[in-house]
């Protein structure tokens, strides 16, 4: 699918439909589920999966900086492009009054380092660390420069900042889902 957000014009019904992180990316999220409603077969399933901004940190964490501005900057720039990256805390409501039943929202918190005490979350912290690390200039170049204004490396270096924290093993910080 090009752009889930314009118009779907499958001629064929699905028995599943799954997507999972574009929260940086869907201006109307009420329209992708009434658009995945309409194209499921009934008794058809979808699943979406989507993280929320700010990234937070549990009890006894020493406190965020780098990473907590540049939330607070990606929140700011997305909702001047008509995008609410917080969106995911209404996904209930919203595939209910399009018409989905036996809705559930499962929120899950994903460590991101290996400061977790077991090793199941250490693993996952270790991934998901990985993965946001590699992703931080994607999410922030476009967003920074042409929306909030700053220079090109004013926004890499805050995202070398918030990688660099990342890697500070007092920080423990989480991404919500
Ligand atoms: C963070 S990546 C997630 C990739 C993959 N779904 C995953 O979970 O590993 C975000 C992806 O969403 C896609 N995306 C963002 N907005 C979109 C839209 N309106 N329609 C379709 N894809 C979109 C981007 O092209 C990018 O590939």
């Amino acid at each position: 699918m090009d752009d889930i957000e314009s118009d779907w014009t499958y001629n064929f019904p699905f028995d599943f439909i799954h997507a999972r992180f574009l929260s940086l990316g869907i201006k109307d999220w009420k329209r992708v589920f009434a658009q995945s409603f309409a194209n499921l077969h009934p008794g058809g399933w979808i699943e979406f999966q989507e993280f929320t901004f700010p990234t937070t940190t549990v009890e006894n964490s020493k406190p965020t900086d780098a990473m907590a501005q540049f939330c607070e900057d990606v929140i700011t720039a997305t909702r001047r492009i008509g995008v609410d990256p917080q969106q995911a805390e209404h996904f209930g409501p919203m595939l209910e009054e399009v018409g989905f039943e036996s809705v559930k929202c499962k929120r899950l918190y994903w460590p991101m380092g290996d400061w977790p005490g077991n090793a199941r979350d250490k693993q996952i912290g270790l991934w998901a660390r990985t993965n946001i690390m590699s992703g931080l200039d994607a999410v922030c170049l476009k967003l920074f420069t042409k929306i909030l204004g700053k220079s090109v490396e004013e926004a890499q270096l805050q995202a070398a900042l918030a990688r660099r924290e990342l890697m500070d093993p007092e920080v423990h910080q989480r991404v919500n889902l």
